[in-house]
């Protein structure tokens, strides 16, 4: 018996990486799980498919489901299949993703929208089909996944040598800064509805992110283990009924490491300066120089 018994999750993107870590940490905990993946391989395997025979052969319960998280039909078929199987609708753990290597002003429109589209409309999607459900019941747990990429590049790239940088995306980290923006608002609007809304910023060595190294962030120690499994424990445990109070908060996990970062709106870490009146811009130069380091 786990905390997780005749509980029901859906998970985007769990046919491989960290949706399949989540997707079969989930199920090892009660949880019937659909997994919705558009990945097939080579011989034509669905990806999805394979998360499910895994999850079975160990004694719990999936749905196999390869919907399009971008598409209006995509995600109302998915939520659809999930709730019509199962009979509710509990947790949404939201893992499609991709990425793009090409800097901003080399990418064209498509690989911009595609990306817009994936990361924040596949959000979108799958809340909105999903929230009607969780509102009835008064309860739900949707964990979105951001990325350190929105608002670490800078900091993490200085800290390693030129020629050994990830290469960043802009469009990447515009779209994981708008996943991290709809993640604390969208608390705010289910304050008191029983539905939590964490984001989970994870770094874990997958096909996505095959070169990914342990990387000091922030002052932090970087993680010795690149492990998609790691991450699960921290998905678990906000589907968890310790965690019912939970909604807002942005949680990085990676290896061993687990940081919970504090309110975005609190200047810890920041530096602020005031006067009484306008600036100018003559004295910022003089002041904000020394205060970003130059
Ligand atoms: N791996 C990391 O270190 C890392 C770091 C930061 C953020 N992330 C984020 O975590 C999430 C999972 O990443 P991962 O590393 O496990 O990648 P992954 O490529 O292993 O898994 C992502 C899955 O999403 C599926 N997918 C893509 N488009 C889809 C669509 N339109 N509909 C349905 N499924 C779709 C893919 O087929 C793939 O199996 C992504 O959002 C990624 O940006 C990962």
């Amino acid at each position: 018996m786990g905390f997780l018994d005749n509980q029901v999750a859906l998970v985007t993107g769990g046919g491989r990486g960290l949706g399949r870590s989540i997707a079969l940490a989930l199920a090892a905990r009660g949880a019937s799980v659909a997994i919705d993946d558009v990945y097939r391989d080579e011989a034509g395997v669905s990806a999805a498919d394979a998360t499910v025979r895994a999850i079975e052969e160990s004694g719990g319960t999936g749905l196999a489901l390869s919907e399009d998280v971008t598409t209006v039909d995509g995600a109302a078929a998915m939520v659809e299949a999930t709730v019509q199987k199962f009979g509710r609708l509990d947790m949404l753990v939201l893992c499609a993703g991709n990425t793009t290597r090409g800097r901003l002003h080399e990418l064209d429109e498509a690989q911009w929208d595609s990306l817009m589209s994936l990361h924040l409309k596949g959000h979108f999607l799958a809340c909105k089909m999903a929230l009607p459900h969780m509102l009835a019941q008064n309860s739900g747990r949707i964990v979105t996944v951001g990325s350190r990429g929105a608002f670490f590049q800078v900091p993490a790239n200085k800290q390693v040598p030129r020629d050994e940088r990830q290469p960043p995306s802009a469009a990447y980290s515009a779209a994981k800064a708008g996943i991290l923006g709809m993640t604390t608002t969208l608390a705010v609007e289910l304050w008191e509805t029983g539905i939590t809304v964490n984001c989970l910023m994870p770094s874990a060595s997958t096909q996505l992110f095959p070169d990914t190294k342990p990387r000091m962030v922030g002052g932090v120690p970087a993680s010795n283990s690149l492990d998609p499994d790691d991450i699960a424990p921290t998905v678990e445990f906000l589907c968890g009924p310790d965690a019912a109070d939970i909604s807002g908060r942005i949680f990085f996990a990676s290896g061993g490491d687990v940081i919970l970062y504090g309110n975005q709106l609190d200047l810890a870490g920041s530096r602020m300066i005031r006067k009484d009146g306008r600036w100018t811009a003559d004295e910022l130069s003089q002041v904000l120089g020394p205060l970003a380091g130059l």
